[in-house]
C-alpha cells in the first residue's frame, strides 16, 4: 500500500494541464502516493448544480491531503445562467467550491510564499522573499450577506447602531450588506502561525496588515490581538500597516518585508500583488492548511482562454506540490524539488511564454524532473 493517499482535483481549465505537470515531478521524486481523482468545478455546477459534490467531500475525508489545480468562479447571476435548464427551478445557488472546502475542512491558514528566484526575468526586484499568512475562513468570506436586506435585519442593525439610520431612506431591495466577521480566535491563530514561522526560519519581523483607522472594530481586534501574540516572541518585531499604504510599499520596497499576516480579503489582495513582484501568478504557490488536513492549490485561476494550449507556467503548481511534500513531512523531497525549480529558472533555457520562452508546460516540468 502506498504511504499517502492524495485527493487529485484538477478542477477547471488549465488546472488539468498543470496537475499533469505536477505529476511528472512527483513521479520522478518517487513520492509514494495513491492518487484518488475527485470531481470539482464548473462542469459539476453546470450539470449537477453542485461544484463540490458530496462524493468529493467523502473522498477528501479518506485522504491525507488534496492537490488542487484551478477553479472557475463566477458571480451568482452568471453562474445561474450557465446552469443546465433542467436544474433551473430548484433554487440552486453557486458557491465557490474552494471557499467551501476551506470552510468545511476548517483550513484556517492560507500560506502564500512569494520568492524571487534568481534569474527570473519577471522579478520586480531581486531578493524578494515574502511569506503571506492569510486567514482563510472568516472575514468577508464568512458568507453572511444580504440582498435584499430582510426587514428584521435592518431593524436590528438600526437599533444597535446609530449610523444605520442614514440608510433608512432606501428601499430594502436597494441595499446590499456583506459582513466582515472576525473572531479573536481566528486572529490569534493566523498571527501565531505567522510568528511561529518567523521564529522557525529566523525572520526578524512580522507585518500585520489591516485598516484599523477605518474598520475600527474588526481591524482593531486584529491589531490588538497581534500585539498580544507578539509579546510571546521577543526577538521578532511586529510592524503594523494599513492595507492601502502596504500595497504601495510592497511595490516600492518589497525586500523590507519577510512575513506578512492579514485577514481573508486583505490577504487575498496582498497575495496577488506580492505574486506579481516575483513573476506573476505563474510562480505563486499556495496552501490551505487546517489542523488535520491540507488542500494545496496554486494562487492562479483556471485561465479558460489558455486551456488546451499547454502554455501556462506550471511552476506555481509544482511549487504548490512542494508545499504539500513539506506539510506531509517529506522535506527532503520538497527541498530537492525546490532546488530543481530554482535551477531551471536560473538557467533560463526552458520556460513558458510568460518568461519570454516558448516551451510547453510539460516540457518545463520534464526539465525540472531531469534535475531531480
Ligand atoms: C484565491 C482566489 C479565490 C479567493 C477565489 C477563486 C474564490 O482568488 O484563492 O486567492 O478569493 O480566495
Ligand atoms: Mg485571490
Amino acid at each position: 500500500m502506498a504511504e499517502y493517499k492524495v485527493a487529485w482535483l484538477p478542477g477547471d481549465g488549465v488546472g488539468n494541464e498543470v496537475m499533469d505537470c505536477a505529476r511528472i515531478v512527483l513521479d520522478k521524486l518517487k513520492f509514494d502516493a495513491e492518487y484518488l481523482p475527485g470531481d470539482i468545478g464548473w462542469e459539476f455546477w453546470k450539470h449537477e448544480g453542485e461544484a463540490l459534490p458530496q462524493r468529493t467531500i467523502d473522498l477528501l475525508n479518506k485522504t491525507d491531503a488534496a492537490l488542487f489545480g484551478a477553479i472557475t468562479s463566477k458571480p451568482r447571476d452568471e453562474a445561474a445562467e450557465e446552469l443546465d435548464p433542467k436544474l433551473r427551478d430548484r433554487g440552486l445557488t453557486y458557491f465557490s467550491p474552494i471557499v467551501r472546502l476551506r470552510q468545511l475542512f476548517n483550513l484556517h491558514t492560507n500560506l502564500r510564499p512569494c520568492k524571487a528566484y534568481p534569474g527570473n526575468p519577471l522579478n520586480l526586484k531581486d531578493d524578494i522573499d515574502i511569506v503571506i499568512f492569510r486567514e482563510n475562513t472568516e472575514g468577508l468570506y464568512s458568507g453572511v450577506e444580504f440582498h435584499p436586506v430582510p426587514e428584521d435585519v435592518f431593524k436590528a442593525l438600526k437599533a444597535a447602531h446609530p449610523k444605520m439610520s442614514k440608510f433608512e431612506k432606501f428601499a430594502l431591495e436597494d441595499i446590499a450588506i456583506s459582513t466582515r466577521i472576525m473572531t479573536r480566535g481566528g486572529c490569534k491563530n493566523i498571527v501565531t502561525q505567522a510568528f511561529e514561522y518567523a521564529k522557525k526560519f529566523g525572520r526578524k519581523s512580522v507585518t500585520v496588515v489591516d485598516k484599523p483607522n477605518v474598520l475600527r472594530e474588526t481591524g482593531g481586534l486584529m491589531i490588538r490581538t497581534a500585539r498580544e501574540v507578539a509579546e510571546n516572541y521577543p526577538g521578532i518585531e511586529l510592524w503594523e500597516t494599513n492595507i492601502d499604504a502596504q500595497c504601495m510599499w510592497l511595490v516600492k520596497n518589497p525586500q523590507n518585508y519577510e512575513v506578512m499576516v492579514a485577514e481573508n480579503m486583505f490577504g487575498d489582495i496582498l497575495s496577488d500583488l506580492a505574486a506579481q513582484l516575483i513573476g506573476g501568478l505563474g510562480f505563486a504557490c499556495s496552501a490551505n492548511i487546517g489542523d488535520n488536513y491540507g488542500v494545496f492549490e496554486p494562487t492562479h485561476g483556471s485561465a479558460p482562454k489558455y486551456f488546451g494550449e499547454n502554455k501556462v507556467n506550471p511552476i506555481a503548481m509544482i511549487l504548490t506540490a512542494k508545499m504539500m511534500l513539506d506539510w506531509l513531512g517529506e522535506t527532503k523531497k520538497a527541498d530537492s524539488l525546490e532546488k530543481a525549480v530554482a535551477e531551471v529558472i536560473r538557467e533560463g533555457k526552458v520556460g513558458t511564454y510568460d518568461v519570454g520562452l516558448s516551451n510547453t508546460n510539460i516540457e518545463v516540468a520534464e526539465e525540472i524532473a531531469r534535475k531531480l
